[in-house]
């Protein structure tokens, strides 16, 4: 008996270490911009204050909590003169990085005029930032390569006069698993749309969350001609092509008749990109009305016949397009049953990417001086954590016998 709950203790306790140390939050950067203390949001990642990334700008509370902690605060620069740069220490290695910037406006000066302003990253324009009175937090996010420098940097230039930059969060989270697996290396891909379409909002939510990378898959709407469908998670492919969660795999949207589903992907203002990068998830309903029933789908994108693709019950389908030509302001893309289906068509999330345009080189900001390389505790808590484990299941059982 006494045996049995010592071996059932160090089993929790082996448990415990392992869903703990293989965790790469331990490894990502959460950059609370503006604030006065650090603190652990409600899924127990750590967020940092921001003075020790950037030497200038302003800090300032929001006159109301926000929903989101992170959104409360920000910091805004308002000397154009200044480097209004963040250097955010990245490992020294050439590795796959999800950087995000979070801009909540939330009318901090008192003056209801949300600016617009540019956003460089690591020395590239990256994007116009429009931030508004009305909405919440908005969200410039890129998957983008670092290759070993040591640290990102993330600068916000002025670009009319009187629109002061501002910064709410800033996030880092490298990928040790290689995700999207056609971008090139040499490119940044700035995320135009993640949505989970027949579900709700998935984020990371603590150290067993689904969604392991720190994504944000946004609730999609359900168009006029379509409705929701449950549907089964993949239970055979190992890793799916860039690891969706499960949460985001269980509900889909399927069309009522066999009339095509139509989504459609905006592209931000002044978009000069002329690339897009794009991911369709599909997954299929547990059963299907007959075992001779097929669901094939021909995929259009601004009219021209890009992919056809075919469900399979207990399967999940990931369908990447790269390189897809932008044509317009607005992507349509169209699932329209091919000639051989029985069914309508179905589709459980999308994600779409530009790519930025590299010969961009309008006056860009001075390269940040403050770099440095991260020789973070948590990474090498990281490597001690693997011995630790093996040292504890050894010792246990060498007390026991
Ligand atoms: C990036 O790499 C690809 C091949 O991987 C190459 O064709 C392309 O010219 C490179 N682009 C730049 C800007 O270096
Ligand atoms: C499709 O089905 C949903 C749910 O059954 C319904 O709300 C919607 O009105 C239908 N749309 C059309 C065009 O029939
Ligand atoms: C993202 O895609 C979904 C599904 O097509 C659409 O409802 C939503 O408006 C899109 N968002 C943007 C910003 O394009
Ligand atoms: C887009 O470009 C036009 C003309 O170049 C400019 O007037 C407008 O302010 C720009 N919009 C944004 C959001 O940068
Ligand atoms: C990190 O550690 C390595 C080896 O311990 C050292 O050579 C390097 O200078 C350190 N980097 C920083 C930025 O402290």
């Amino acid at each position: 008996m006494k045996t049995n709950s010592w071996i059932l203790l160090h089993f929790c306790v082996f448990i415990l270490l392992q869903i703990t140390c293989s965790q790469d939050p331990l490894t990502w950067k959460n950059i609370d911009c503006g604030t006065e203390a650090p603190r652990v949001g409600p899924n127990f990642l750590t967020w940092e204050m921001d003075h020790d990334f950037t030497p200038s700008g302003i800090n300032k509370r929001l006159p109301e909590n926000q929903p989101l902690d992170e959104m409360t605060t920000l910091r805004f620069f308002p000397n154009r003169m200044d480097q209004n740069c963040y250097t955010i220490p990245a490992y020294k290695q050439n590795l796959q990085y999800i950087i995000r910037a979070g801009f909540y406006y939330g009318n901090y000066d008192g003056l209801s005029k949300p600016p617009t302003f540019d956003l460089y990253l690591d020395g590239q324009k990256w994007s116009t930032v429009s931030t508004s009175t009305i909405g919440g937090p908005i969200y410039v996010e890129a998957i983008h390569w670092t290759h070993g420098s040591g640290s990102i940097g993330l600068c916000l230039i002025q670009t009319r006069n009187g629109e002061v930059p501002f910064i709410s969060s800033l996030e880092a989270m490298p990928l040790w698993t290689h995700l999207y697996l056609q971008m090139e290396t040499n490119s940044t891909f700035t995320l135009l749309n993640r949505t989970n379409l027949g579900g709700n909002e998935i984020r990371y939510t603590g150290l067993l969350s689904d969604e392991k990378y720190n994504r944000i898959w946004t609730s999609g709407s359900i168009p006029p001609n379509c409705k929701k469908v449950s549907t089964l998670p993949d239970s055979t492919t190992p890793t799916l092509q860039n690891d969706p969660p499960k949460l985001v795999l269980q509900d889909s949207i399927t069309s009522n008749t066999s009339d095509p589903i139509i989504l459609t992907v905006d592209s931000p203002l002044n978009w000069t990109s002329q690339t897009a990068y794009l991911v369709l998830y599909f997954t299929e309903t547990a059963t299907r009305p007959t075992i001779d029933d097929t669901r094939i789908m021909d995929i259009e994108i601004d009219g021209r016949m890009m992919y056809t693709v075919g469900t399979e019950i207990n399967q999940c389908k990931v369908v990447t397009l790269y390189p897809v030509p932008l044509v317009g302001p607005t992507t349509n893309i169209k699932l329209a049953p091919s000639r051989l289906s029985t069914l309508p068509p179905i589709i459980t999330a999308i994600e779409a990417f530009t790519r930025v345009n590299i010969d961009v080189h309008n006056d860009p900001p001075p390269p940040s001086s403050a770099a440095s390389g991260d020789n973070s505790t948590s990474g090498a808590w990281k490597r001690f954590c693997v011995p630790y484990i093996v040292f504890i299941y050894i010792s246990s059982a060498i007390f026991m016998f």
